[in-house]
């Protein structure tokens, strides 16, 4: 065996298996949760670039159970066809990519290789292994900036976007849909989140994003906990209720609940192209909404300034998230309230996330 990250557990595993990729990551591994609760066996790969191991751990104390792990790559085609070889896969839950809205924009080939390359390669062995169900984490990112709100499915998209992260999952989309019209028995779901915040009710993971957070719930926690002086508020005057720019935040749990949904869709229904459903709660808030309820759910102040608004971002964009609720019977559960405590719990209980003390 060339590569020894596989663990021997991996080998001749009996029952099928989903590959979950990208599953230590912070909305990968809150699925894997769900998974389980749901009966599904599954094997994590990730290559641990934005995430660490002991997410797994903490899922398998939750679970109480051995979780599957191989620390690698998408990108590596020689160890995609191992797994395939060694055990049965069924489905492919995909979530592995890099994720940095700015830094996509300093580093384009980097994260269309990751992203859009990596992606190929893993349908090419999965095509190679006649496995053809695959739910794919995109982004509300794809419809740039919506001319109507709330958002639907049908709305355009590829248009707008400003940077090489949307755009990458607006091409993996496109690949997607192609490959669907090439051969129909791929059953294909395509997941668009809105912008996912909070953490699993135990408090033991989270979100724990290496460096200065760019998304705004864990810079308010890290600003709460004490690791950053004060939230910059990023502009002042959209033409929103209060002039921050809203977004239609939702819970992680509500999220990974999703998949298992989606999941089970494509298992058990004949699609006639691929599966496209919007992630969100059908709710806006804007950014001082979210600092106010998280003062609630705290106790704790969170100073902030308003400073200029940040190059690429848009006033407003929040979800209809209907096609959801007929097709796969989900809907989100959690508002913003269990959001902000639960997001609290887990900052608070482990102020340097992952790491420890
Ligand atoms: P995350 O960075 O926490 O998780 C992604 C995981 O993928 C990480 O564990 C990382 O180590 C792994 N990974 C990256 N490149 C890999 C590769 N080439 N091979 C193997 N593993 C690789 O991010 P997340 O927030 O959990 O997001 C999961 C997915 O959802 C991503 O595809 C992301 O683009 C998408 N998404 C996230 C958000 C969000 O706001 N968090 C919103 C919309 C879509
Ligand atoms: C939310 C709001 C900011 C930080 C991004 C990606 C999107 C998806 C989710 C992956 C905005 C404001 C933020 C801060 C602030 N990711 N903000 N101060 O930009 O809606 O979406 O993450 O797919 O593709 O673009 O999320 O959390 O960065 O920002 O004022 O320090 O908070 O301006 O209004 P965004 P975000």
């Amino acid at each position: 065996m060339k590569n020894n990250n596989i663990s021997s557990s991996l080998i001749s595993h009996p029952s099928s298996l989903i590959i979950v990729t990208g599953g230590a990551g912070y909305i990968g591994s809150h699925t894997l949760i769900e998974l389980d609760k749901a009966g599904f066996d599954f094997l994590v790969l990730d290559n641990l670039s934005n995430s660490s191991q002991e997410a797994i751990k903490r899922v398998e104390k939750i679970i109480n159970k051995k979780i599957p792990f191989v620390k690698g790559d998408i990108r590596d085609k020689e160890l995609l066809r191992e797994i395939f070889k060694e055990n049965r896969i069924d489905s492919v839950i995909h979530f592995a990519g890099l994720k940095a809205v700015g830094e996509s924009v300093q580093k384009p080939l980097v994260y269309y290789e990751n992203n859009v390359c990596g992606t190929n390669n893993l349908l090419e062995v999965m095509k190679e292994f006649g496995v053809k169900k695959f739910v794919f984490s995109s982004s509300a990112t794809v419809y740039g900036e919506p001319d109507k709100m709330p958002v639907t499915e049908d709305m355009q998209t590829g248009v707008g976007i400003t940077n090489s992260y949307g755009r990458s999952k607006y091409m993996i989309e496109e690949i997607l849909k192609d490959l669907f019209i090439s051969d129909n028995s791929w059953k294909i779901a395509i997941l668009r989140y809105f912008n996912p915040v909070g953490a699993h009710e135990s408090g033991m993971m989270g979100e724990d994003p290496e460096g200065i957070p760019n998304n705004l719930m864990p810079f308010i926690t890290q600003v709460a906990v004490g690791k950053l002086p004060k939230l910059r508020v990023f502009g002042g005057d959209y033409p929103t209720h209060d002039g921050t720019g809203v977004r239609d935040y939702i819970h992680v749990m509500d999220l990974a609940n999703a998949h298992v949904k989606a999941l089970e869709y494509i298992n058990n229904n004949d699609l006639n192209e691929p599966l496209i459903v919007n992630l969100g709660t059908g709710q806006g808030y804007s950014v001082l909404d979210m600092v106010k309820a998280f003062e609630r759910a705290s106790g704790v102040k969170i100073p902030y300034e308003i400073v200029d608004r940040r190059p690429g971002d848009i006033a407003k964009i929040y979800a209809n998230p209907n096609k959801a609720k007929e097709l796969l019977g989900w809907e989100a559960k959690r508002g913003i309230d269990e959001m902000c405590e639960s997001a609290w719990n887990w900052q608070s209980r482990n102020p340097r996330g992952y790491k420890g003390e």
